[in-house]
């Protein structure tokens, strides 16, 4: 039987200061009520000190340590993120030091909200492959570095958070089926940063004029963001004759709940199989799927059909399917 790169431990880190939806309508003008009716999310994390390498640190540790794996083995590692601790090097690369992963090497992978499942794909290849025995996949951000707390549309919605996957070879046919992903250029304007890259160097006029943090119209993205995700979605159902009886599991992106539900109901699921934790985490980006998994991996079960999806900057989106691999 052809290998396959299943997912063999998840584990996530959430920083524990909790910022609510009361807590912020301290600062701007909001409240619970639109917080909660818009968006699903009632509060999120915020890290107080340290950098995105700082949470990741504590997933992978706890990662090696409930599979078992000594640091060393670690072959490759695919960090999504777009709040790497620098512009360079990566913040895999102070990953891979902090934790003593001597042996493997990897790089930083930027697809906003869709960078998990993109370095998941990737990741799957190199086991596929037969080319590696290990690959941790890492979705990691501390949005509260790039967003805007005077900025009412954006400073509700996110929230610090990280979640690792370790990938190995599986010879039962689990892991990772197929996927779908997309990307379209043309949306870049819509949700970005605008500021400290190439593009717009940090200067004076740039910190004045906000431009290190994310902006985003948020009208526009919804629209583009509930259609595609959905879109998506039915389409790797279809493509590998999925019905929505044999799919188990919705893994959806957490930045709405308007976005997952209409995700939910053209795949035709009961609200039963979506995992949903956007209430208490936000959007932690990069962090969403695999803080989900963690968060339901008890109620996993091995042979399950799951279907992660996303939407996110770029624009980028896309679909993964994958039958879980173990039971916990
Ligand atoms: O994760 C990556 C992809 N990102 C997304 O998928 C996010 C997609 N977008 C969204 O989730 C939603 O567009 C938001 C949650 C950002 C906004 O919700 P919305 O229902 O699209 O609101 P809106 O932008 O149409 O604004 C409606 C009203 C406006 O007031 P007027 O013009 O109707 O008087 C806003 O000024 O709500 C106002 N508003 C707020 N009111 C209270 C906007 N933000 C807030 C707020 N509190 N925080």
């Amino acid at each position: 039987m052809k290998t396959t790169a299943a997912i063999t431990g998840v584990q996530g880190y959430l920083p524990d200061h909790i910022l609510s939806n009361e807590d912020l309508a301290k600062i701007v003008d909001t409240s619970d009520e639109w917080i909660t009716s818009r968006t699903g999310i009632k509060e999120r994390r915020i890290m107080k000190d340290g950098a995105s390498s700082d949470m990741a640190v504590e997933a992978v540790n706890g990662l090696l340590k409930k599979t078992n794996t000594s640091p060393d083995e670690v072959d490759l590692v695919i960090l999504a993120t777009v709040t790497p601790d620098y512009p360079f090097p990566s913040t895999a690369n102070v990953l891979c030091d902090k934790t003593g992963m001597k042996n493997a090497w990897g790089f930083d992978l930027i697809a906003a909200c869709s960078g998990f499942i993109y370095g998941l794909s990737t990741g799957a290849q190199f086991i596929e492959t037969g080319k590696y025995k290990k690959v941790v996949v890492v979705g990691v951000d501390k949005m509260s570095s790039i967003v805007d707390y005077q900025d009412r549309t954006t400073c509700i919605i996110f929230g610090d958070g990280c979640g690792a996957v370790m990938l190995e070879p599986n010879n039962e046919g689990l892991g990772v089926q197929d996927f779908i992903l997309k990307s379209d250029g043309a949306g870049r304007n819509y949700l970005f940063q605008p500021g400290g890259g190439s593009f717009a160097p940090a200067s004076h006029e740039t910190v004045d004029n906000r431009m290190h943090f994310v902006k985003q119209e948020g009208k526009q993205v919804f629209k583009f963001a509930v259609t595609n995700m959905a879109d998506v979605s039915a389409e790797i159902m279809e493509k590998n004759n999925l019905t929505s009886d044999d799919v188990d599991w919705l893994v959806p992106h957490q930045a709405n709940l308007r976005i997952i539900d209409a995700t939910a109901n053209r795949m035709g699921l009961s609200k039963e199989k979506v995992m949903i934790n956007i209430e208490k985490y936000g959007n932690t980006t990069a962090g969403t799927l695999p803080l989900c998994l963690w968060d339901y991996e008890k109620q996993l079960k091995k042979g399950d059909n799951l279907i992660l999806s996303a939407f996110g900057g770029g624009f980028t989106w896309g679909a993964v399917y994958l039958k879980w691999a173990y039971n916990s």
